[in-house]
């Protein structure tokens, strides 16, 4: 296994989040930025190492570190390998806290770092189901979408099951690649947070909050299509409407709202915010060579964007 085997993928919800996790459809493709590990064995350390480094090199605090520890025994303790000893580097060039995928991009990283160091042979199922335990531990209750994309690193329909990290995925495929533009609101957000306020929601009306659910999954099956079709005026317009019903959860925020005003204004045919909200990232769709207004009138507002596709 060459360096690849160390990945875990970050990614966007082209739509569909939040809905996912009540068991509605979504959307997911993996972006270009991705988190690698590398393991180090140090006969000296008692118990894992984890130093979290920027792409730089540079070593950052990590946002949860007790989290982080609890990811990595869980990690030792399935893969059954001694927890003395290792030395873990992660290396992130994704941004963090903000609806991308981070947490399961390292888990994914982690578990392909720590296997291969010892060897031992591991399925993308297992890495992927493992990587759900962790998700469990960051997340709470995750769909499993996010440890699903981070492992196979392709775009999928994704739909939960009831059984614990059941799901089904179908793979997707463009006629052309449809360029993305992800927008950073600058606000770090935890997706427990935000997924935690939907769900009191809901447990205060069920009714109200899954007929709001079900209007998005039948957005994202017209996504589907529209994908398919390479249909980018239309799939621009699906994420619109999704966009407006997040902001029904209220899990948009001022400067997502600002974000997509401004790509919709540089001509954005669809803006929406993509993972968990509250702050973190939003993403806009252009015709291929319409990315670049867009690129420009949101740094000159001063805000980071990353270019990526879906295909
Ligand atoms: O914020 P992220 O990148 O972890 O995306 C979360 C997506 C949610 O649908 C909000 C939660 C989930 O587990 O699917």
């Amino acid at each position: 296994p060459g360096s690849d085997a160390h990945l875990g993928y970050g990614k966007i919800i082209l739509m569909g989040e939040h809905s996912v996790v009540y068991g509605y459809h979504a959307i997911a493709a993996p972006i270009g930025l991705s988190v690698r590990a590398q393991v180090t064995r140090q006969a000296s350390l008692r118990e894992p190492v984890i130093a979290d480094r920027d792409v730089d090199g540079s070593v950052r605090e990590p946002i949860r570190a007790d989290l982080s520890h609890r990811v990595a025994a869980l990690i030792v303790t399935r893969l059954g390998v001694p927890d003395a000893g290792l030395r873990v580097d992660v290396f992130s060039h994704l941004p963090r806290a903000s609806g991308l995928g981070a947490s399961a991009a390292f888990a994914v990283a982690l578990i392909r770092a720590v296997a291969d160091s010892f060897q031992l042979t591991i399925s993308d199922a297992e890495v992927s189901s493992l990587a759900f335990e962790c998700e469990q531990i960051v997340h709470g209750t995750p769909s499993g979408i996010d440890n699903t994309v981070a492992t196979f690193g392709r775009s999928v329909l994704f739909q939960r099951s009831d059984a614990p990290g059941g799901h089904t995925i179908r793979d997707i495929f463009t006629p052309h690649p449809i360029p993305i533009v992800i927008g950073l609101s600058g606000v770090e957000s935890l997706t427990k947070q935000t997924v935690g306020l939907v769900r009191s929601a809901w447990q205060r009306n069920p009714a109200r909050y899954d007929a709001i659910f079900s209007q998005i999954d039948g957005l994202v099956l017209a996504g589907v299509d529209a994908l398919r079709r390479g249909d980018i005026a239309e799939l621009g317009e699906l994420m619109n409407i999704n966009q407006g019903l997040l902001n029904a959860l209220q899990v948009s925020s001022p400067e997502i709202e600002s974000l997509v005003a401004i790509a919709r204004r540089a001509g954005a045919l669809g803006a929406k915010l993509t993972g968990g909200g509250g702050g973190g990232a939003m993403i806009a769709i252009a015709e291929p060579g319409g990315t670049e207004p867009i690129i420009t009138a949101m740094r000159s507002a001063g805000y980071t964007t990353y270019l990526t596709e879906i295909r």
